[in-house]
């Protein structure tokens, strides 16, 4: 043979996978070509004859060269919260991956963690790996169990407003227009100004109070029964914020009873910041 020839039979070799096949009729010992992905063996090669090759029926594959007499049976089940990601077909068993929103854990699919209150996601979960969450870091708050990013911390000064309460982990910052007190005492804010009202709410809520004495004042303001589920305090300081500024909504003296149970509860260093602050 020319030696180009001799080439492309070895190149052809190559690609062509072979086995050992002892004819049953015979008993000569054969060199046979195996069946491409897709198909299996229909007849082995005789000593005239190549390997005879047939596709795989319906719901079967074989993936590999082969020298299979049977295809394979697809035979993965995409189970409740999964998707198929990958048909049957001849050459591919079937494959299944955990659906938007879960990811594989063992066989299982889990639904994606939320990260707590005071943390957001800093990495979105997959189909194979759960959410990452991380403490907010400065700056940035996070309100509520979710599978959102922390949110950044809102500016004043940018909106022509001045800050009230500077934002932590759990809350935004907290803007005001009232004309907060300080030095231009010349033109106080008004109490019955609704701005201003929200703003000592907002002001007292946030303040480092033990969650002893925030439940005091709550229970005082709610005229509610001693008993209080254990929650924490960045929990009780959006519940009491809420019913503070519902109680201001229906036009009650929120600001003066607020002064009042401060005074109960002997907050005193805080009465006297809010006195002065809003100019009580
Ligand atoms: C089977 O699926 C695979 C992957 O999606 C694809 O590459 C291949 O062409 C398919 N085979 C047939 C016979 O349709
Ligand atoms: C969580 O907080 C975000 C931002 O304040 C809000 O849009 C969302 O509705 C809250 N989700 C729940 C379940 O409270
Ligand atoms: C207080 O008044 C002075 C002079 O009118 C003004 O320049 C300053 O911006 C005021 N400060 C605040 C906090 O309003």
């Amino acid at each position: 043979f020319p030696p180009l020839l001799l080439f492309l039979a070895e190149l052809v070799c190559d690609a062509q996978p072979t086995y050992q096949w002892k004819d049953t009729v015979t008993g000569e010992r054969l060199t046979c070509q195996q069946c491409p992905p897709g198909t299996v063996v229909a007849q082995h090669c005789s000593r005239d004859r190549p390997t005879v090759c047939e596709p795989c029926p319906d719901l079967h594959y074989t993936q590999y060269w082969n020298y299979l007499e049977k295809c394979r049976y697809c035979n993965v089940i995409c189970g409740e919260k999964q998707v198929e990601v990958q048909q049957c077909n001849a050459t591919h068993n079937r494959a299944c991956q955990c659906q938007e929103g879960y990811y594989s854990d063992m066989e299982f699919c889990i639904r994606h963690s939320e990260c707590p209150p005071g943390s957001g996601v800093k990495k979105p979960g997959t189909p194979f790996e759960d959410t990452q969450c991380h403490s907010c870091p400065p700056g940035f708050f996070s309100p509520n169990s979710s599978t959102n990013p922390c949110q950044p911390h809102q500016d004043c000064e940018q909106q022509g407003k001045v800050t009230n309460v500077q934002g932590n982990r759990y809350h935004d910052t907290l803007c005001t227009s009232c004309r907060l007190g300080r030095g231009n005492t010349t033109q106080g804010p008004a109490v019955e100004d609704d701005d201003c009202e929200q703003a000592m709410i907002d002001f007292v809520v946030y303040q480092n109070i033990p969650i002893k004495k925030l439940k005091r004042l709550q229970q005082i303001l709610e005229r509610s029964p001693k008993k209080q589920q254990p929650w924490t305090r960045a929990a009780i300081q959006e519940k009491f914020r809420t019913f503070l500024t519902q109680k201001k909504e229906q036009h009650y003296e929120v600001t003066k009873e607020l002064l009042d149970a401060l005074h109960i509860v002997k907050l005193h260093s805080i009465e006297e910041k809010v006195r002065e602050r809003f100019l009580l």
